[in-house]
């Protein structure tokens, strides 16, 4: 079966017609007539269906306009060219295997599901066509990633999943232990995590970052791209507990390279997307976000903005919108000030740079203004921070000051400290949220609906 069955894709692309063509699929509709049945047969190779055309001469005619929608078929027929309008080919089916039947209580019947529905069977949403759409996408992209590193000389590094830093400093990871939990050995009255596996206190990984800077350190452009895991507590739709995130890091780099490199990587997958994925897009674009393709073809050609974190906080401060949270210089920038200042003030991608030292991790590069560091957020209409960013602090002395000053024992990250002591350099790097992306090229809203199976406080199932 295997070795004969071609792509509902590929059929649909034909040149001609074919006879003895074989294909398997679910059906996705299945229309039954007297004289003739048809059934919308989709293999996840495209969004199309293929027509499938069962007449009474053909064998298993009867048993075959029977199967439910869902079920798994495996056709061979006669593609021809289709009298039906927006369809090129249609299959003429002299033989269909029903591979696996379904029944009525299918949940994926014709009607249009609402997206909270269908995240409640996520073994099944992926049959349903935004879902097919969106992970489809995910995986071109995916790719696209590695190509657009690799066309840049940039070496690709696996960074651990298991760790024992918390480089953000956030204190959101999540615990990786083999000790009790009940009765774990104590010492002093606290855990003894000496005693655990690892001999430390470890947890997964908030970011690859730190041990990124060790090969930019040697290889100059590395990028590490992985899952990605924060215990915060925001039930929202921009937050999730598992995600993917690419990371490059590059050796003799300042903050303006960091953002002109991500300036060309975002252009390049917004091109990317709108050359190799025109059917999905096309589909988001009429059903998902309006105007979505033209918000991409204009990202592709101008110039992002960039606005100093002071600028951002005037503006905002002498906006007439009323938002629900204070505007304050040294205050973090929520959400709603952050669509504000992409969605009205500029009308598109806009870096903020220069943010206060004290709300940004220690890692970050001190501008000579005592108070601001090198960091930038790339901000997108819609989904607001897509990049977060900045040069490194490469200085021993005022890394380890900025250590001490954020509660970091420099004895425990001796290892990060030890680039800046033998061979130390400027360099800069970033971090895109491959969800984050995905929601600003599909239009999808809430980050679950880009992620095969979401994990979000509450939710670990599937
Ligand atoms: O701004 P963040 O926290 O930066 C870092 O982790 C740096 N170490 C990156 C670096 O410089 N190498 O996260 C980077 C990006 C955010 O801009 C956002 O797109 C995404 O990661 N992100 C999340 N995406 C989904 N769910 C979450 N909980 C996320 N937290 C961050
Ligand atoms: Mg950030």
């Amino acid at each position: 079966m295997r070795s004969r069955r071609i792509r509902i894709k590929n059929a649909l692309q034909a040149s001609r017609a074919t006879t003895g063509m074989c294909v398997c699929g679910w059906a996705r509709t299945v229309r039954r007539g007297k004289e003739v049945t048809f059934i919308a047969l989709n293999d996840g190779s495209c969004l199309a269906n293929l027509q499938v055309v069962l007449t009474p001469e053909m064998e298993g005619f009867e048993s075959a306009s029977r199967c439910g929608t869902g079920a798994a078929l495996h056709v061979e027929g006669d593609l021809v060219v289709s009298p039906a309008a927006g369809q090129s080919w249609e299959l003429h089916a002299r033989k269909i295997k029903i591979l696996g039947d379904t029944d009525s209580d299918y949940p994926l019947q014709k009607k249009r599901h609402s997206f909270e529905f269908l995240r409640s069977i996520a073994h099944l949403r992926p049959r349903a066509n935004t879902f097919s759409a969106v992970f489809r996408m995910r995986s071109a992209l995916y790719f696209a990633i590695h190509r657009f590193f690799r066309e840049r000389g940039f070496l690709y590094v696996h960074t651990p999943i298991i760790t024992a830093n918390d480089c953000e400093g956030a204190g959101e990871v999540f615990r990786v232990t083999t000790l009790s939990p009940e009765q774990p050995p104590l010492a002093e009255g606290d855990v003894d995590w000496r005693q655990d596996f690892f001999g430390e206190r470890t947890g997964l990984t908030v970011s690859g970052q730190l041990q990124g800077e060790m090969f930019a350190t040697a290889f100059s452009d590395i990028y590490t791209f992985g899952p990605t895991f924060r215990a915060e507590n925001s039930n929202t739709s921009r937050h999730a507990a598992e995600f993917w995130m690419i990371e490059p890091e590059m050796a003799f780099a300042d903050l303006a390279d960091d953002c002109a490199l991500a300036e060309d990587f975002l252009r390049y997958l917004v091109r990317f997307v709108l050359e190799e994925c025109a059917e999905d897009l096309t589909f988001f674009h009429q059903r998902i976000e309006s105007g979505l393709i033209d918000k991409l073809e204009k990202l592709a050609g101008a110039d992002f903005s960039v606005m100093s974190y002071s600028e951002a906080v005037e503006r905002l401060q002498n906006a007439s919108t009323a938002f629900e949270f204070p505007v304050a210089w040294g205050e973090d920038l929520q959400s709603e000030h952050e669509r504000y200042l992409t969605e009205q003030v500029v009308g598109g991608p806009l870096f903020v740079t220069d943010y206060p030292a004290d709300i940004k991790a220690f890692y970050m590069r001190n501008n000579d203004d005592g108070r601001t560091v090198a960091a930038m957020d790339l901000l997108v209409p819609r989904v607001g921070e897509i990049i977060g960013g900045s040069q490194r602090e490469e200085r021993f002395e005022v890394l380890e000051g900025k250590m001490r000053k954020t509660g970091i024992e420099p004895q425990n990250l001796r290892w990060y400290l030890d680039t800046r002591r033998w061979g130390s350099c400027p360099h800069a790097g970033f971090g895109l949220g491959f969800e984050r992306l995905l929601m600003y090229v599909t239009g999808m809203e809430n980050i679950r609906d880009v992620i095969p199976f979401p994990r979000t406080p509450g939710n670990a199932r599937f």
